[in-house]
């Protein structure tokens, strides 16, 4: 299968993945023959991009690190907690707004009554990221309006785990740093008017609210259970910054790696929270939710991290982010501006699969300079240093 962006999918076309909506319902299977319809919907819910299955490219087959169940689990613990707080608030308040006073005097109301259902979420993501061997982060779900709030806190923790093992973290670490990730956003249930929103849509009052979110969360993580003291600091630092210029405390971070047994002075940053700052800031960036109004290409997307880190992100968490993060995603197309066999300078491929070195993957070439159909076939780019690949969607 491979990528094909939205305005170039065309009636009768092979869907290779299926498409949900909001709530995970399924909206198409993979397998059926796309019409008019059901491309406007795909449209009309979001999506820049569908996979296509299509003659040529039946190799190409992108790996993610956890599998649909579990991302189905993990998607309606997080919903279902959503959804239950803010019946919950409503109930309550008849406004829609909270203090952080009520937060604290009714610890029941205003905790999360699936708990047991995010740890069985937990438990799935990070059995699955420690079993899939993927070290390279390639397919992530794509958000959409209606789905952004609970696929990004998904997208959020696996990206986490992934990175965590990465540091070396223990099974119970990892858990605990999913759990965090998974909840880093959940004090906006506490603000209706925000949630779903990017902050760069926010008036500045909104704004003013908007920041209160870690707080709100953190208190949410303390009400559901006073010992997740990890997922409270996860959820209450996710926005500091290395120079003290975050928010909502203004503390300090040591730009030092987030070690398994690194224990750090607890007036600066908790470190899973570093680990989680960098990664949702990613995941916003090539969803188009970030600062810019349209979605960044994951070197782009990378790029201003990097750009940032040290300053705002934690640069030892930035440098191994750029070592999981997959350049060209398998599945997109690319066009070849640079390589060793100059007569394929121009051609259009699509991504086959991974190498160690994600800047120079396995790719399957199918169209020359013009765009014209050649016959596919397979050139593995791992030992060409002139590699340089555009991605195309
Ligand atoms: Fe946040
Ligand atoms: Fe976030």
């Amino acid at each position: 299968m491979r990528r094909v962006l939205i305005d170039d999918v065309e009636p009768g076309m092979i869907l290779g993945r299926s498409i949900f909506s909001e709530a995970n319902n399924l909206v198409l299977a993979a397998g059926k023959e796309l019409d008019p319809q059901y491309i406007k919907r795909f449209r009309e819910l979001g999506y820049s991009s569908v996979f296509i299955e299509e003659k040529g490219f039946e190799s190409v087959n992108p790996m993610e690190a956890i599998s649909t169940t579990t991302r189905t689990v993990a998607e309606r613990a997080v919903l279902d907690g959503i959804e239950k707080m803010s019946n919950a608030i409503r109930m309550k308040t008849e406004t829609e707004s909270i203090s952080r006073e009520m937060l604290q005097e009714q610890q029941k109301v205003f905790s999360l009554p699936n708990s047991n259902e995010l740890s069985l979420a937990v438990a799935h993501i990070v059995r699955d990221v420690i079993e899939s061997n993927v070290t390279l982060v390639d397919v992530f779900a794509e958000l959409t309006h209606e789905t952004y709030i609970y696929r990004h806190s998904v997208n959020v923790a696996v990206l986490s785990v992934l990175l965590g093992r990465k540091f070396g973290f223990t099974s119970k670490q990892l858990r605990e740093l999913s759990l965090g990730a998974l909840l880093h956003d959940i004090g906006k249930v506490c603000m209706p008017r925000i949630l779903g929103r990017p902050k760069r849509d926010l008036d500045e009052d909104e704004i003013e609210t908007f920041k209160e979110h870690p707080v709100f969360g953190a208190l949410i993580v303390k009400n559901t259970n006073p010992s997740l003291f990890t997922e409270y600091f996860t959820v209450l630092h996710h926005h500091e910054w290395q120079n003290g210029n975050g928010y909502p405390q203004g503390l300090t971070g040591d730009n030092q790696p987030p070690t398994r047994s690194g224990q750090r002075p607890s007036e600066k940053i908790f470190r899973f929270a570093e680990i989680v700052s960098v990664v949702e800031a990613f995941d916003n960036l090539v969803n188009g939710y970030g600062e810019l109004p349209r979605p960044l290409t994951p070197a782009d997307a990378l790029g201003t991290i990097i750009s940032l880190s040290h300053k705002r992100f934690n640069q030892n968490v930035c440098h191994a982010f750029s070592q999981i993060v997959c350049l060209y995603p398998t599945g997109s197309l690319v066009q070849i501006l640079d390589c060793s066999q100059p007569k394929y300078n121009g051609f259009f491929a699509v991504v086959k699969e991974q190498n160690f070195d994600s800047t120079r993957p396995v790719v399957i070439l199918y169209a020359d300079t013009e765009g014209s159909r050649v016959k596919p076939f397979t050139l593995d780019f791992m030992d060409d240093p002139r590699l340089r690949l555009r991605l195309m969607g």
